[in-house]
């Protein structure tokens, strides 16, 4: 399923409706109601959940008439510290529950997609080298010992190698988890500490008359995903791990030791949709509750309104109790504004390139060579195999587009036979590509980039040998076998290549800023590894989830946002451990701040499409560097206070934020977005100059900092003072910038401010949109 098709993460497809039917004059749709906090205290206890839940049923029974209307339409009561519920009501209903005193917002239980290339375009493949924090933060760190990180995901595959719980001690007394037992046989250990799945948001999607079958009632992982971003975030050493053979070296997570969970929230897609709030909602729930110390999320829908947005609420709530939350850009990069998970209080991760590759060379016989890649096995002979350009194989009923594309049915076997397929890339998975190539009859199969995916090659486990090259390269091929009579060519088998540069190069599927909810903040936040990256596997689906291909593997390659998220998440894991009285936002201060932006080359950070510059629309602050995040001297720190802030200036009144937050809190009269103290600026409009303040707090030792400010043309800025100096640890200094126009222009300027004692360098990127004067 994460193979081979190509995974755009179409917003428009966000069908917003629901298809449960009940009586026939009205539609009802499943909603999620919702009302803020609990305040439980301590010693609470089963009853105090079951006096919630009470009175969540009072509140719909007030509004649908009977008690038995009222527990029908129940599906969540959510009692632990989001205080709401999902319910399946009529619009009508719905509405007027809206109104009711007590309750925030009413929206409904939208689905979303796991951001992995699950998809119609790109692929997947990878492993955790030359990214993993180095010895130090892994030492200092204790490997995240004890540390309990969890994922919302499609589940696990309990068995891996990677969920061993060997060594490891008795699980910590504050867990308040529990390992949900099926008819499957899933059994948790001292390593997976946790695992409870969601599924009523999900069915009530479907309707009451969908069938669904014990593989609904489990945290077995049937995908594969979950696994791959659970062994990523904190997967045990395994040696000897690889891929058909590839990239074989010791496989491990961000957080070797730490102790993992799995809330299973995202299921077979159902018009493509697979994870739904009402789901997620009720695994944050419980996943605050059960005492996990970390939250990551590879998945994600439409950037919505925060109060309509059931991950983005959640998500606050557990930030509010000191829980990072960590999720995935999306992958429908390079359009931009397509950055979703989007709120201040969430670390949001792009995705780009390790410095690994698998090299497949493509040679055509008139000498010229090509670097492709692959997970594919070798030809059947070192010899030059016959070329055929997919167009020149066209079934006769089908269109030239059709078959230069590879797609199924448009290719006639009888001219491809023995001979190796040209196929352009696009408009349906990579390796279903290569499945068509097979089932034609080819020899072997040569994918060349189309014109937007330009330079961006993924190594897939293709069913027959096969190597993906650039645009560039693809149009000589093309040239090539337009020139000849007889055209022939060869690749090689992959071989894993290390410190390949450049690297990082920003995924060209990564999503991309500016923020369309929120423009003044930054997004994504970061980039980390998410191409081509090696983890653990479910053994219930083959590499290509192709239902012909019997392979099982216990590690496997994929791509996308979903990939790099856990990356970052088991670092956080390593700074909660090494850091444990640090808050979500000093955690996030310090990855960011220490963000490298150039490549291996020392030349700035490159695009994967085009291989332009690319900028912070595209990696925030920059690509992690873990071991520079654990001593970032000072961080840009928030309190609930400052959230609550953004949301008044984010439009929501005082009886709102109120009720959000369940804090006596007041709306300051004026507010400057500016001064939210965010560790990267953005200044989307600016009209003459703007003035603004962040304060800085001192986490290391007593240092005096100075300023230095990158100024891009057009544009003043200044810095008052431009010297801090901080006697203890925990103290805060504020400075003043004023960024003017000097030269009206109107393309986004990129600059940036650096604090620095000599030996830390806490940097922040300056964005400024279109520049009006
Ligand atoms: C259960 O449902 C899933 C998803 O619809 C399907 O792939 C699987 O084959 C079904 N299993 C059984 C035992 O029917
Ligand atoms: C992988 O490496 C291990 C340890 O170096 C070695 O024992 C094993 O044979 C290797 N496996 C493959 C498939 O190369
Ligand atoms: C080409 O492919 C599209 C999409 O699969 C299909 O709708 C169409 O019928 C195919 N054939 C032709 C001749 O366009
Ligand atoms: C063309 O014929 C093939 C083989 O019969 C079939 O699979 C395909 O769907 C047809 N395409 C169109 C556009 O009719
Ligand atoms: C190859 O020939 C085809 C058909 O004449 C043409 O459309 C295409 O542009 C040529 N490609 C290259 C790269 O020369
Ligand atoms: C706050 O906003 C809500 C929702 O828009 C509205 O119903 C309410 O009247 C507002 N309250 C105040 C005090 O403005």
């Amino acid at each position: 399923m994460w193979y081979g098709k190509h995974f755009i993460f179409l917003l428009l497809s966000f069908i917003l409706f629901s298809v449960f039917h009940a009586p026939a004059f009205a539609i009802k749709k499943s909603y999620i109601v919702y009302m803020g906090s609990h305040d439980h205290g301590k010693g609470v206890t089963d009853a105090d959940f079951d006096r919630v839940t009470q009175t969540h049923h009072e509140l719909v029974q007030s509004y649908v008439g009977s008690s038995e209307k009222a527990k029908e339409a129940i599906i969540y009561s959510y009692t632990r510290h989001i205080n709401g519920f999902a319910a399946i009501l009529e619009d009508e209903e719905a509405a007027d529950i809206a109104k009711h005193p007590e309750v925030v917002s009413v929206f409904l239980n939208k689905g979303r997609r796991l951001h992995t290339t699950h998809s119609w375009e790109f692929m997947d493949l990878e492993r955790n080298d030359g990214v993993i924090p180095s010895e130090s933060l892994f030492r200092k760190a204790r490997y995240g010992e004890d540390t309990i990180i969890a994922n919302l995901d499609t589940g696990v595959w309990p068995e891996s190698p990677s969920f061993r719980d060997e060594g490891m001690e008795v699980i910590p007394s504050r867990w308040k988890g529990t390992c949900q037992h099926d008819i499957t046989g899933f059994r948790c250990n001292r390593k997976l500490i946790g695992a409870r799945y969601f599924n009523k948001g999900y069915i009530a999607y479907a309707g009451a008359d969908a069938k669904f079958n014990s593989t609904l009632n489990t945290a077995r992982d049937y995908e594969g995903h979950g696994s791959h971003t659970l062994s990523t975030i904190g997967g045990a050493f395994v040696p000897g791990a690889n891929v058909f053979g590839m990239g074989n070296g010791t496989a491990e997570g961000g957080s070797p030791k730490a102790r993992l969970a799995t809330y299973k929230v995202c299921w077979p897609p159902l018009d493509g949709n697979e994870c739904f709030d009402a789901d997620i909602i009720a695994a944050f729930d419980m996943a605050i509750y059960d005492g996990v110390d970390v939250l990551s999320l590879s998945l994600g829908g439409l950037a919505t309104d925060y109060f309509d947005d059931g991950l983005a609420i959640a998500a606050f709530h557990a930030n509010n109790k000191g829980i990072p939350v960590i999720c995935s850009a999306g992958n429908s990069g390079p359009t931009p504004g397509s950055v979703s998970n989007v709120a201040p209080w969430i670390l949001t991760v792009g995705a780009s390139t390790l410095d690994r590759e698998f090299d497949t060379i493509v040679q055509l016989h008139n000498g010229q060579r090509f670097k492709g890649t692959s997970l594919s096995r070798a030809l059947p002979e070192n010899k030059f195999y016959p070329l055929i350009n997919a167009a020149d194989a066209k079934s006769a009923n089908e269109s030239v587009l059709n078959a230069t594309l590879c797609l199924r049915g448009a290719i006639d076997p009888e001219k491809v036979r023995g001979k190796i397929l040209v196929c352009l890339r696009g408009s349906i998975a990579r390796v279903e590509k290569s499945l068509v190539a097979l089932e034609a009859g080819a020899v072997g199969m040569i994918l060349c980039n189309d014109m937007l995916s330009g330079n961006e090659l993924i190594a897939d486990p293709h069913l027959l040998p096969a190597s993906q090259i650039n645009y560039e390269d693809g149009v000589a091929v093309y040239a090539y076998m337009n020139s000849t009579k007889n055209p022939v060519g060869y690749f090689d088998p992959p071989k894993t290549k290390l410190q390949t540069k450049p690297a990082p190069v920003m995924a060209a599927f990564s999503s991309r800023g500016p923020n369309t909810v929120t423009p003044e903040i930054l997004k994504p936040d970061v980039t980390a590894p998410g191409v081509n990256i090696i983890a653990a596997y479910s053994e219930a689906v083959s590499p290509t989830d192709m239902a012909f291909d019997k392979r099982r593997v216990p590690f496997i390659t994929m791509s996308g946002t979903s990939m790099s998220c856990p990356h970052v998440a088991g670092v956080v894991g390593l700074l909660k451990t090494l850091h444990p009285d640090w808050s979500p936002a000093a955690i996030k201060s310090a990855i960011m701040t220490t963000a490298r932006t150039r490549d291996n080359t020392g030349k700035p950070m490159l695009d994967g499409g085009d291989y332009s510059k690319a900028t912070p629309l595209a990696y925030g602050s920059g690509h992690i560097r873990p071991n520079r995040a654990m001593d970032p001297g000072l961080v840009y720190d928030l309190t609930t206070h400052d959230y609550l802030h953004f949301l008044c200036f984010s439009g929501y009144n005082q009886t709102q934020i109120n009720k959000f937050s369940g804090a006596d809190y007041r709306c300051p009269g004026v507010i400057n977005i500016l001064d939210y103290n965010y560790p990267s600026v953005t200044i989307p409009k600016l009209y003459s100059s703007v003035s603004f303040t962040r304060r800085l707090k001192n986490v290391g030792s007593p240092a005096t900092y100075s300023a230095s400010l990158k100024v891009p043309a057009g544009l003043s800025i200044t810095v008052q003072p431009n010297v801090l100096k901080f006697d203890n640890i925990g103290e805060e200094k504020s400075f003043k910038l004023t960024v003017q126009v000097t030269r009206p222009g109107k393309a986004t300027a990129f600059g940036g401010i650096t604090w620095s004692d000599g030996k830390h360098q806490v940097r922040t990127p300056i964005v400024v949109g279109g520049v009006r004067g």
